[in-house]
């Protein structure tokens, strides 16, 4: 069976309530449970972390999965520290964007992570995980 694991960064754990135009109105756990109901034969296991060394933690984490699904959120935008737990595993790494971070401020247009990034989802809104989670059981 492969075992992935979900990494959602900060602020994620506000996915339903924080800008719902943004994010939408469901909540993540709400979301994953349907999840793990389509996802026959997948182990799938979630963190959330706001903070940067939790984070980075959970990545080191992710190098016992076979794929990682990651929502680095802000520090995307910010962290050098981030993109080299990504660089550091093994593990292929999906990253996920719920909005269309190449829609908004500048500010988002770039992601340290994307380098390292087996493939990257940007704008599909929580159905991203979905298409991430089909992508990472091609490795
Ligand atoms: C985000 C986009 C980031 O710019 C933002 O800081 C987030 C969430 C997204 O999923 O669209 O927190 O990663």
């Amino acid at each position: 069976m492969k075992r992935i694991l979900i990494i959602n960064g900060p602020n994620l754990n506000l996915l339903g309530k924080r800008e719902p135009v943004l994010y939408g109105s469901v909540s993540f756990e709400e979301f994953l449970k349907v999840l793990r109901t389509e996802c026959h034969g997948v182990q799938i296991e979630s963190i959330q972390e706001n903070g940067e060394e939790a984070l980075i933690e959970a990545i080191h984490k992710g190098a016992q999965y076979d794929a990682v699904v990651l929502n680095p959120a802000a520090f995307s935008h910010t962290s050098m520290a981030v993109a080299d737990a990504v660089a550091a595993i093994e593990t292929p790494v999906i990253e996920v964007h719920i909005s269309n971070i190449f829609a908004r401020d500048a500010n988002r247009y770039h992601s340290h992570v994307s380098k390292y990034a087996a493939a990257i989802v940007v704008g599909a809104g929580l159905d991203g995980y979905r298409m991430a989670i089909g992508q990472a059981l091609r490795f």
